[in-house]
């Protein structure tokens, strides 16, 4: 069995280019991460999760690896990651690593090496394949397969030295390596077991649940896009839990207290049981996204509102799907989602009260909190303008796809772009008020958001109702509470369209929770009020107790009640 500390901790992402510049470069680094190690330990979380810092051309901000076992020199050196290592045990933070192993870099020396010739050992280390019968190789039409990659564009490139194609579900310097292969699987074992031998603590696998393929690659559906969608072939493919459970088997059984994350687009609730079942030994928990793509209407550039009833639905679908089995991963924020008090809060006049209420409804479901950089201060989306604006590979190919092979009108595109861009989540963290929000002394790689006067971490810390001592509240409680970590979960109000309401019991102890998404009052029509008249209020984010269960704009209550089993 897998020993489940996790279960109350809650782990910080860190997205190491943009979280703090120890050197003047405009690019975060290891040293600038040391340097803020008391802010994460302030407030309370057990374990930071570091975006990759692997040597990388950096097509894809580092998701493009070509040295599994190194530090990109923009980031440091593998010295300065055993001190960070130590300084995060230290101070009773564990670390965990991202995992990128779906594809490597084209310059990864695998990768390389494959391409060299047709009859290279590692050949069939990567998707090597044909161009479609028929068809003369290299001319539009003439790739293996429809399917388009996510970053816009076809997923297969073709290699004219060898006249293959390779596959590649991201950037065309993302190689996918091909999983069927044992010799890759085991290269990847001993990459994670070196990095645990060297300390770390575990993995966030990045899209983890595309590494199995379906044989023969068959065409994806046609979808009015200019590619098929071929992810009925490599979403939770044929083989996949039979890989997780290998690479279980082989790089952590029989190490303890470990944390392992899928981060798995597209899994439902009945495949994550079989996932995160202890049983089965796979991996502890999954990031899902039925909750991120709530809002997200049937065409990609089109924005859609959020629905608050499908957002109950989807969160009350995965706290009963694992009630029994397996656990939830919960997060709004990481390094390819907007900023969410902009997106499901206000981050104008409400922002602070948006923030705190978002954070509670969040962190008092059943499972393990993420924070992401500058979640923890209220950080909101970017001000973006022009697609000029943009640095990120997704944002740049999904436009010129959608504006020059789609017809889409570029305004259209880039509204949805400014408000779901991932640049959003990437903008320096504001640290202080000095230039750049005194993330770097040099030019930051990504322009600071223009509020970081206002909003940032040196100002939050010292306000006693900012963001920040919220958050350092929900994280304590968790710490304390153990209803909060293990007690049941119960839905209320699924058809209210403004509260969001739910209970958590353990034992004699019951706690409720409300939060209100939305800027005018509103009332709370609870099953059983009574039963609440003297409950304890652990947590209120505004001055104001609810008056007859009438909650104010944004607010959000936490309430505690003894009860007789
Ligand atoms: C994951 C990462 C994302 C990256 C992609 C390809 O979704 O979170 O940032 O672009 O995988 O590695």
């Amino acid at each position: 069995m897998t020993d489940a500390w996790w279960k109350s901790a809650v782990v910080y992402q860190i997205y190491p280019r943009s979280f703090a510049d120890s050197d003047g470069d405009g690019m975060g680094d290891l040293r600038g991460v040391i340097q803020h190690l008391d802010h994460l330990a302030g407030l309370g979380v057990d374990v930071l999760w570091l975006s990759p810092i692997y040597p990388s051309p950096q097509d894809d901000n580092g998701y493009d690896i070509s040295d599994y076992q190194d530090v990109d020199p923009l980031f440091g050196s593998l010295s300065d990651f055993d001190e960070l290592l130590a300084a995060a045990h230290e101070r009773g933070m564990k670390l965990i690593m991202d995992l990128v192993v779906n594809h490597s870099s084209d310059e990864h020396p695998w990768f390389v090496e494959s391409r060299s010739s047709l009859s290279s050992p590692k050949r069939d280390w990567y998707w090597w394949w044909p161009a479609r019968d028929g068809m003369e190789p290299g001319t539009p039409g003439a790739e293996p397969n429809n399917w388009g990659s996510v970053f816009g564009g076809p997923a297969w490139e073709w290699d004219p030295a060898t006249g293959e194609y390779y596959l590649h579900l991201f950037s065309r310097k993302q190689p996918d390596l091909n999983w069927e292969n044992p010799a890759v699987r085991s290269a990847v074992h001993e990459m994670m077991r070196w990095w645990l031998d060297r300390g770390v603590d575990g993995f966030r696998m990045d899209v983890i649940n595309f590494i199995s393929k379906v044989p023969g690659l068959p065409d994806g559906t046609v979808t009015g896009a200019a590619y098929g969608d071929g992810s009925a072939s490599f979403l939770n493919g044929p083989r996949i839990h039979e890989f997780l459970h290998e690479m279980y088997e082989q790089v952590f059984a029989g190490r303890d207290a470990l944390l392992t994350v899928g981060e798995m687009p597209g899994v439902t609730v009945e495949q994550a049981r079989l996932y995160t079942d202890p049983a089965r030994e796979e991996v502890d928990m999954v990031f899902q996204f039925d909750h991120v793509w709530a809002d997200r209407g049937p065409d990609p550039w089109v924005l859609q509102r959020l629905k608050l009833t499908d957002l109950k639905a989807i969160f009350g679908r995965w706290q009963a799907g694992l009630s029994d089995v397996g656990w939830n991963s919960l997060y709004w924020n990481n390094h390819d989602q907007p900023r969410v008090v902009s997106r499901y809060g206000d981050d104008g006049d409400f922002r602070v009260e948006s923030a705190k209420m978002l954070g509670a409804v969040l962190h008092l479901h059943r499972g393990t909190p993420y924070v992401y950089q500058g979640e923890e201060i209220g950080m909101t989306n970017y001000p973006f303008g022009g697609i000029g604006d943009f640095r990120d590979i997704e944002a740049l190919g999904q436009y010129a796809q959608a504006v020059e092979k789609e017809g889409h009108a570029p305004e259209d595109v880039l509204t949805v772009l400014r408000a779901r861009g991932r640049d959003n989540a990437r903008t320096p963290m504001q640290w202080d008020d000095s230039p750049h929000a005194g993330f770097t002394t040099g030019t930051p790689w990504l322009p600071a958001n223009p509020r970081y006067p206002e909003i940032n971490a040196a100002r939050a810390r010292k306000d006693p109702d900012s963001v920040y001592h919220w958050y350092r509240g929900l994280i304590e409680l968790r710490h304390t509470e153990p209803a909060v970590v293990h007690g049941d979960f119960t839905m209320l109000l699924p058809h209210d369209e403004q509260l969001y309401a739910y209970t958590r019991r353990l034992d004699s102890t019951e706690l409720l929770v409300i939060g209100n998404f939305g800027g005018t009052p509103a009332r709370a029509e609870l099953p059983d009020p009574a039963a609440w008249d003297r409950a304890e209020l652990v947590m209120n984010n505004t001055a104001q107790p609810p008056a007859d269960w009438v909650l104010g704009p944004w607010q959000a209550v936490i309430y505690r009640r003894t009860v007789t089993p």
